[in-house]
């Protein structure tokens, strides 16, 4: 008998809901909050009240594409923690209003640990099954709040190894966006710009944090001086050389990355290296995995691109793998903004 589960996820600015069969990815639909842009960020009560509007609809294609119906359903999953309190409340009421009425178990996933999980989701090419990471695999986990390296010895069983000690390498790219005069989110527009810059025209410092933490605030600090500095000798600084400084603060966030992912590698003798999170959409990022990797004989995975940014299809996948360990919530279970692993 086929396992069918309903996934839900609401932890930041996308309401989002995938169906999966035995683990197979039946659907996954994303509705985004443009209402963010003009503000510059999430603005967390806005995103309450989009997630309200969006929730249904978006289950309901989510069905709709799956060819599910309601009553094949066996479990309801939703994002419990990290994330913005009032938006993870609308997805985690919905949900267990559903296993409520549906007589189902509840899932409750932690966003972190599925975003690692996006590496195990089964894709194909040509017909041909993708291959995937074997466990224990390392994850660089790179999203607008998070920045960890995560080892990972099976589907529930993973620690962080290392963790940003103040921005993710998110903030980093969307706050050197902001310094630029870019629109939120920057991320995305820096890489789109970096495709045509040099990415050695203009050197930012590399921070000398020991072990396996990262820290991007310095990053944030030189990138604005050196602006400071250029645009005072010349207005027109940006406009004219965007590509080349985008280019090269792709540049550094990517080294900053890898060379700590590469730390890991050595440290606990694993070779088998995955990203994950918004920022592994990076095409900077995903090209330097692909060649580091070969440098240094690493297996190296990256999710498909719709499951790298915020998306149910990683929750439902997380799942699955707990619905198979008999890993079920009680109804009275509450999302909380920040969870510990
Ligand atoms: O995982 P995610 O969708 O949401 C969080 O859980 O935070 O990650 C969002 C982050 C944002 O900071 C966004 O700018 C960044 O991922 N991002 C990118 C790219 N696509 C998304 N950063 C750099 N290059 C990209 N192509
Ligand atoms: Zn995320």
């Amino acid at each position: 008998m086929s396992i069918y589960i309903l996934a839900i996820e609401s932890s930041c600015d996308e309401t989002s809901a995938s169906v999966c069969r035995d683990g197979i990815i039946l659907s996954n639909v994303i509705a985004g909050q443009a209402v963010h842009e003009q503000y510059g960020g999430v603005v967390p009560e806005l995103a309450s009240r989009a997630h309200m509007q969006n929730i249904v609809p978006v289950v309901d294609k989510a069905m709709r594409d799956a060819g599910c119906k309601m009553e094949d359903l066996d479990a309801i999953a939703f994002t419990q923690a990290p994330g913005l309190i009032g938006a993870l409340l609308v997805g985690a009421q919905f949900a267990k209003s559903l296993s409520l009425a549906l007589d189902v178990p509840l899932i409750a996933v932690h966003h972190m640990q599925a975003h690692v999980l996006a590496n195990l989701i089964p894709t194909e090419k040509n017909g041909h099954p993708d291959p995937k990471p074997s466990f224990p695999f390392l994850c660089l986990t790179v999203s607008g709040g998070h920045t960890q390296i995560v080892l990972c010895e099976s589907p529930l069983s993973m620690r962080v190894i290392g963790e940003t000690m103040d921005d993710a390498a998110g903030e980093a790219f969307d706050k050197s966006a902001k310094i630029l005069g870019l629109p939120y989110p920057g991320g995305p527009l820096i890489d789109k710009y970096a495709r045509e810059g040099n990415p050695a025209r203009f050197a930012f410092p590399e921070p000398r944090i020991p072990g396996l933490d990262f820290s991007f605030s310095g990053l944030k600090t030189a990138i604005l001086y050196f602006l400071q500095e250029n645009t005072a000798a010349d207005p027109r600084f940006v406009e004219k050389n965007l590509a080349d400084i985008c280019a090269s603060i792709q540049h550094r966030i990517v080294t900053i990355l890898l060379n700590k992912l590469k730390k890991a590698a050595i440290q606990t003798g694993v070779k088998d290296i995955c990203i994950a999170g918004g920022v592994s959409a990076n095409s900077g990022l995903r090209q330097s995995l692909v060649d580091w990797g070969q440098q240094f004989r690493w297996n190296t995975f990256i999710p498909a691109f719709q499951y790298c940014t915020d998306n149910a299809a990683m929750i439902a996948i997380t799942a699955y793998y707990k619905y198979q360990a008999g890993d079920f919530s009680e109804l009275r279970v509450e999302p909380t903004a920040r969870a510990e692993w």
